[in-house]
């Protein structure tokens, strides 16, 4: 069976305490820190940047120090002077959305020389043939389930055949690929998302929405168990 991750998406956290809140969440469960990078231009959103992420890399460890990945989304326009900016300060996965990339391969090669993992998002409606010609670079696919831009945002149901399409796509490729999932994940419909063939799960409202971000995880966790 499958590993699972979940990757609570610190949009919906405190930002005015961000650094104790990836601790909580890391506490509480978190496999990976999602880290939503906005630029009001891309979407209709600003959020934070590259200094913001190197401030939280410390804090994005486990209580007997291991790093926990931060797991960069740039929802960004351009995109390679970021995402090698990200780099430097200590992301370990960075994906982007191909259609702000003017050279979707070039922005994957530099991600990769930058010793990092590399990934595409896909937003509800985009279709996702780009893989077909650089899967030999992508170690993450990320599909949009709500449009990007907030948290709060209802799961679009296409994403579930969308899913079910790259998960044949990444394992015809025979790569070791993650297939994640962002946008109106809740522990109701977590097990559903996974069957369609997601393996991480980024979460935001559902689980800094709640007080007990353990609660939350171990939830999804039972799911995702059953
Ligand atoms: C939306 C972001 C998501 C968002 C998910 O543009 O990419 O990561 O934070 O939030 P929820 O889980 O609340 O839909
Ligand atoms: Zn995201």
């Amino acid at each position: 069976s499958r590993t699972y991750r979940i990757a609570p998406s610190i949009l919906s956290a405190d930002f005015a305490r961000l650094g104790d809140e990836v601790r909580n969440v890391i506490d509480a469960g978190a496999d990976w820190i999602h880290f939503d990078v906005m630029d009001n231009h891309y979407v209709p959103n600003l959020t934070f940047g590259p200094m913001v992420c190197q401030a939280l890399r410390k804090h994005a460890v486990k209580a007997d120090g291991t790093p926990v990945p931060i797991d960069v989304h740039l929802m960004v326009q351009p995109v390679d002077a970021l995402a090698q900016a990200f780099a430097k300060a200590g992301a370990d996965i960075i994906t982007f959305h191909p259609d702000a990339s003017t050279h979707v391969d070039r922005t994957l090669q530099l991600i990769k020389a930058e010793g990092k993992q590399a990934g595409l998002v896909f937003n509800p409606a985009s279709p996702v043939d780009v893989l077909e010609w650089v899967i030999d670079k992508v170690d993450v696919v990320l599909l949009m389930s709500v449009n990007p831009g907030f948290g709060g945002q209802s799961f679009i149901d296409s994403t579930l055949r969308k899913a079910e399409k790259v998960r044949k796509i990444i394992d015809d490729s025979g790569r070791d690929i993650r297939l994640e999932i962002d946008g109106g994940v809740k522990v109701d419909n977590i097990r559903r998302i996974a069957d369609a063939g997601a393996d991480t799960f980024v979460a935001g409202s559902a689980i800094f929405g709640q007080p007990d971000y353990k609660a939350v995880i171990d939830a999804m966790r039972a799911e995702l168990a059953k």
